[in-house]
């Protein structure tokens, strides 16, 4: 059974430009590039930063997706560099001014040493001073109690077609703190054939802190919202902006060892 990511179209007629989107772009004007974009999907956010003058590297482990993305950057004339990898375990070998991982996609990430690994790399990838930026959602105990509870996302496609796609809760493991979701999607009130379960992990407020001091990112800022609302127990999304220390830890050694 295919994943929604192997069905980047499908993908694009529900999940539409958001938000999210003047949120980073505003962010990405205060670092400059170059701007790393892990899990960038079919390209929603990288276009429009390349667009805005930076070069931006895009990542994201669907190969369908990357091949989106490159179709729709060709389409706009973006100049982007989109890579198929794995944000556990990717070495670009060179640093980024910022790294974005935008709509909740680290909660792909549902076991604590993948999430360990992945800020890692991303701190290994920074230049002093630069910026990780990151968005996931933030938890509901009400609704993760409820199985059976759906959100709807509807689409009128340029073509005039209507999409839509419901999301419904399975089950939610409080352990592991992993839910277990089923999409099913409809056009024109016909049924598109099912996509295969997801798993996302929940982050709950306190423990994104603590992984950034882990890997030696700061915590610059946290919002509730895109609009920079302040961060509340009611605020649908944790958005974070860390920063990595601004003198490496090599030159900070080096520092040291000659004192
Ligand atoms: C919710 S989509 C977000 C895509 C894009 N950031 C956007 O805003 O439209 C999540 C993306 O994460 C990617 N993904 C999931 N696990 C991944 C991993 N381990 N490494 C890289 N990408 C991954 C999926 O292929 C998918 O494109």
């Amino acid at each position: 059974m295919p994943t929604l990511y192997d069905l980047p179209s499908l993908y694009d007629a529900v999940v539409t430009p958001g938000p999210c989107e003047p949120f980073y772009r505003r962010l990405a004007c205060s670092t400059g590039g170059p701007i790393l974009e892990l899990a960038c999907g079919t390209g929603r956010l990288t276009i429009p930063l390349a667009l805005d003058g930076h070069e931006v590297v895009g990542l994201d482990a669907s190969y369908p997706m990357i091949r989106a993305a490159r179709a729709k950057a060709d389409k706009s004339r973006a100049k982007v560099e989109f890579v198929v990898g794995d944000m556990r375990r990717f070495d670009l070998g060179r640093s980024f001014s910022m790294v974005i991982v935008s709509c909740n996609s680290l909660a792909h990430l549902t076991a604590n040493e993948d999430i360990v690994e992945c800020l890692s790399r991303i701190a290994r990838h920074l230049v002093p001073g630069g910026l990780l930026a990151f968005d996931v959602v933030n938890p509901n105990m009400r609704d993760l109690a409820q199985c059976g509870n759906t959100a709807e996302r509807s689409n009128t496609k340029p073509d005039r077609s209507f999409v839509s796609g419901s999301k419904e809760l399975i089950a939610y493991d409080p352990v592991q703190q992993v839910q277990i979701l089923k999409w099913r999607f409809e056009e024109l009130g016909r049924k598109i054939p099912p996509v295969a379960l997801m798993r996302l992990r929940a982050f709950f407020p306190q423990e994104m802190p603590l992984r950034l001091a882990l890997v030696g990112l700061e915590l610059a800022a946290r919002y509730g919202d895109f609009s920079g609302g302040h961060f509340t127990g009611c605020s649908p999304n944790q958005i974070y902006v860390a920063r990595a220390a601004r003198t490496s830890r090599i030159s900070s050694l080096n520092a040291h060892a000659s004192t």
